[in-house]
């Protein structure tokens, strides 16, 4: 973004910030002159310098509670915390496929990493009398794909309900908390699945996206988002000029939920 977002020197946690949409939000409140605490399982070969990386799966309580500790030790508390990590794992098969373990996976990744990162800061943001809080969901809570995703897409369904009761709690003690729900996202797992159904059907990668995009329905835009779309999205929400935005869910999907 060209205009002055006003985030400079404003402290972040940025969970899953090495990949895909994460990376992408990483680099644009970079840009905006935001000090970075990121996290991933895997440490990047050629980390960032000016980017404060922590190791550790948030998809467990001990995991979250080293982020935490990492994020008031080491950036001295937070004014932002934009919670990525999510994603989904488990076997295609439909109902019968979702063990109670792929279940408590989903609910772990999706659901509890914001829960337990959210209680372990929120106390020092209400402290500081101001903070804001991201949550990525996905339009799939909201437009299910049965094959494989029906934990994942219950788990968002669950982050988002969570998301709108916190903000009615904490927007008046000053903290925004926002969801932003997106669609397909041309991330570099979403260009490899591209190539390998391109493969698989003997077509090329423009093929392959369409493949995708005819199993969410069809995008009325014609393409996925792009990472830097969404990560300029959430650098506007967490900023100054979206000061009256909270509770609420923005989608970018390019129009694929096919109503409201
Ligand atoms: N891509 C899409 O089309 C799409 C669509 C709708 C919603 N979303 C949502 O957008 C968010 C980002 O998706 P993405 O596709 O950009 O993800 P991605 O490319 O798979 O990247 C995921 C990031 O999170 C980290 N991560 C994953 N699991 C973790 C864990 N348990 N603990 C710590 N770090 C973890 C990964 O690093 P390590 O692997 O090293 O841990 C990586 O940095 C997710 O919440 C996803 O559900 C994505």
């Amino acid at each position: 973004m060209s205009f002055d977002l006003g985030l400079s020197g404003r402290r972040a946690l940025v969970t899953g910030g090495t990949k895909g949409v994460g990376a992408a939000v990483v680099q644009s409140l970079r840009n905006a002159g935001v000090k970075i605490m990121t996290t991933a399982r895997t440490i990047p070969d050629m980390p960032q310098d000016d980017v404060l990386y922590v190791a550790a799966d948030v998809a467990t309580a001990e995991g979250c509670q080293t982020v935490a500790d990492a994020a008031l030790m080491q950036l001295g508390g937070v004014d932002i915390i934009v919670n990525v990590v999510g994603g989904s794992s488990a076997p295609g098969g439909g109902f019968a496929a979702l063990t109670d373990n792929e279940w408590q996976n989903a609910l772990n990744q999706n659901l509890m990493s914001a829960v337990r990162l959210d209680r372990a800061l929120l106390p020092s943001m209400i402290e500081q009398g101001s903070g804001v809080i991201i949550h990525v969901t996905s339009i799939q809570h909201e437009l299910p794909l049965p094959e494989s995703t029906t934990a994942y897409a219950a788990a968002k369904a669950a982050l988002s309900t969570y998301s709108k009761s916190l903000s009615k709690e904490v927007t008046p003690k000053g903290i925004r908390v926002v969801r932003v729900s997106p669609g397909w996202v041309e991330t570099e797992a979403a260009v490899r699945l591209a190539e390998r159904l391109a493969d698989q059907s003997g077509t090329d990668y423009e093929g392959g996206k369409q493949i995708i995009m005819q199993s969410l329905g069809g995008i009325p835009l014609g393409r996925p988002a792009r990472p830097q779309e969404v990560a300029d999205l959430i650098s506007f929400l967490v900023s100054p000029k979206a000061a009256s935005i909270t509770g609420t869910e923005i989608v970018i999907d390019g129009g694929t939920v096919p109503t409201a």
